[in-house]
């Protein structure tokens, strides 16, 4: 969980590398699963940059989560080569089917959605990553399977 003297020792830990404000962002997320809102002017000051800076970093980028994700995270391929398979219709069903829109958690915990820019598995599009395992060509039937995953 974070506390801000946690913050402060994975700041200290990179604050010596060049570039040092993403690999702090990274660290964040992997400590505590998001990127928290208090560390944004803790960075800041640190690395000498303004909130807004940092702040657009955290946004910039999609791998950085904002609030603590959901028990499960489904992340769907909305890059081009699954977009040219249909990831439109199949994002749309994957939110319905997980009842959570893109972006967003579940009021009961149990599952985040995310949209992701290519997963590498594009000659099996559409694709899918339900937590950091790859699913490729989702239909109908692999939607449903994550749905069941989803609910335990
Ligand atoms: Fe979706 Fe490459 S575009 S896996």
């Amino acid at each position: 969980t974070w506390t801000p003297a946690r913050g402060s020792e994975i700041i200290a830990d990179h604050i010596a590398l060049e570039g040092p404000a993403l690999p702090i962002l990274h660290a964040m997320q992997e400590a505590f699963g998001y990127v928290p809102q208090d560390a944004v002017p803790m960075i800041a000051e640190a690395l000498n940059l303004s909130r807004a800076e940092v702040h657009g970093t955290v946004t910039f980028y999609h791998d950085f989560r904002h609030e603590p994700a959901g028990k499960h995270v489904v992340k769907v391929c909305v890059a081009e080569a699954c977009q040219a398979a249909g990831a439109n219709e199949t994002s749309a069903k994957v939110a319905k089917a997980l009842n959570v829109g893109f972006g967003e958690t579940r009021p009961d915990g149990q599952v985040t959605l995310e949209p992701i820019y290519c997963l590498g598995l594009c000659a099996c599009s559409p694709s899918a990553m339900v937590d950091g395992r790859l699913i490729g060509r989702l239909d109908d039937d692999a939607i449903e399977e994550i749905a069941a995953e989803v609910r335990q």
